[in-house]
């Protein structure tokens, strides 16, 4: 069997042959100097490939001072995005109109605060999620269909809901610990596909060992 090809912009074949062209890996169609974007990780969605990056994330723009970055194997499905910092209009005034922006001379607000967003790996973000600006998601957490997703999320945690709020964490304190220091993600390709029955089952034994 040929390895997962990180390579790839289309990396799903179905068995008749047929290459699905709506899941991408996001690192081999989006060349945008604001987004770090690790292997494997992948979108789907229905748009053109030429605007994955402003489907992805409509406010992040070439000039913005935050970033996005998203991690390895990360898994987003479609209708998500990510709203980040640049989309604030000034709220300490009377108006939020941004009349800055209307006119070259004073175009930008370079004084509003900004944050990263920071998508750790093996995240899955469910169906039509919004993360809203400054968020960080941790390792291996999972974020419901329809979240909108405020506060940070813990490695492990699932979260639902508007504003998203923890709904279980997928296991105790110290195996979160233990799964975040193997990083099975850094492994090279080869030792994580042979692996891939403990990764799939959860045996922790066999990966200890692995
Ligand atoms: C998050 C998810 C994985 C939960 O799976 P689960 O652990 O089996 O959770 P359950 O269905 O047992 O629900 C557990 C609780 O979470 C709540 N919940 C589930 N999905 C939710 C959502 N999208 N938003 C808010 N709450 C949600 C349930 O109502 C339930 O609450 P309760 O305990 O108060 O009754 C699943 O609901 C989900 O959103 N999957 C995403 C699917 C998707 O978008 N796929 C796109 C293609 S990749």
């Amino acid at each position: 069997m040929p390895l997962l090809d990180p390579s790839l912009i289309f990396p799903v074949t179905h068995p008749d042959g047929r290459v699905s062209r709506t899941t991408l890996y996001l690192k081999n169609v989006i060349d945008h100097p604001r987004m770090d974007i690790g292997d494997y990780s992948y979108f789907t969605h229905y748009g053109k490939l030429a605007e994955t990056a402003e489907i992805l994330a409509p406010y992040l723009f070439e000039g913005s001072r935050e970033r996005l970055i998203i991690g390895k194997f990360v898994q987003i499905a479609r209708g998500s995005y990510f709203i980040t910092s640049s989309a604030n209009h000034p709220m300490a005034g009377i108006t939020t109109y941004p009349f800055r922006i209307f006119k070259p001379e004073t175009f930008g607000y370079n004084d509003l605060p900004t944050k990263d967003t920071i998508v750790g790996s093996d995240v899955w973000i469910g169906h039509d999620a919004v993360i809203m600006p400054g968020v960080q998601i941790g390792a291996g957490a999972i974020v419901a269909a329809a979240s909108v997703v405020t506060r940070n999320v813990p490695a492990y945690a699932v979260v639902g809901g508007n504003p998203a709020s923890i709904i279980r964490m997928r296991y105790p304190d110290t195996i979160i610990a233990e799964l975040l220091e193997l990083a099975w993600w850094d492994w090279p390709i080869e030792k994580i596909e042979a692996n891939l029955p403990a990764l799939e089952s959860g045996d922790l034994d066999a990966l200890r060992r692995a």
